[in-house]
């Protein structure tokens, strides 16, 4: 995955406008702004289309719709991959703020996926993830229902330190 520009963890992709290009092409293309790699994709690799949520609250429905492609690689591959998105890609440090490996385990202390998962994703972009883990059998889904729940946990204690961090600023704010 990507730490995107918004401070969000989302997939590599971006808006493709069906009357200029294909799906595949269009993602292709964005695969090479974002990763400086010309990955081909083809219509075998879609795996779900959905609905995007409404942007904002105020537009109660969105013309938008996501299509999740999953493209089965070698490591070397990933690597080479990683490389050129640190290097050559038009969007490193721009759009795309770095690569990110999502940890498929769970340390002794409960670290690895749980705390993954518990980061802020864009859109239903968590939702894609663990559909694929569990589709391609990356995790048993007994892991992840125990991630899932221990990452709803971090959550709500972040929730805590977060508002702890307001106090401080809070603080700070009436000082000056
Ligand atoms: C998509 O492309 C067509 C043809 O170039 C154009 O008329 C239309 O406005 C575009 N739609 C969006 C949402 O950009």
């Amino acid at each position: 995955m990507q730490m995107r520009f918004d401070g969000l963890l989302g997939f590599p992709g971006g808006f493709v406008n069906s009357s200029e290009e294909t799906l595949e092409a269009g993602l292709s293309r964005e695969l090479l702004e974002e990763l400086g790699v010309a990955l081909p994709i083809s219509v075998e690799d879609h795996v779900a289309s959905c609905h995007a949520p409404a942007s904002s609250p105020s537009s109660s429905s969105s013309r938008l719709i996501t299509h999740f492609y999953v493209k089965k690689m070698e490591e070397e591959q990933i690597r080479e991959v990683e490389r050129a998105a640190a290097s050559t890609a038009k969007d490193h440090g721009q759009e795309v703020l770095g690569m990110v490996r999502v940890p498929l385990y769970t340390t002794k202390g409960g670290g690895g996926l749980a705390p993954f998962l518990s980061h802020s994703f864009i859109g239903n972009a968590r939702s894609q993830l663990v559909d694929s883990l569990l589709r391609f059998n990356l995790v048993a889904p007994e892991e992840l229902h125990k991630a899932l729940t221990h990452s709803l946990k971090i959550h709500t204690d972040t929730t805590e330190d977060l508002k702890a961090s307001l106090a401080l600023t809070e603080a700070k704010r009436k000082r000056f």
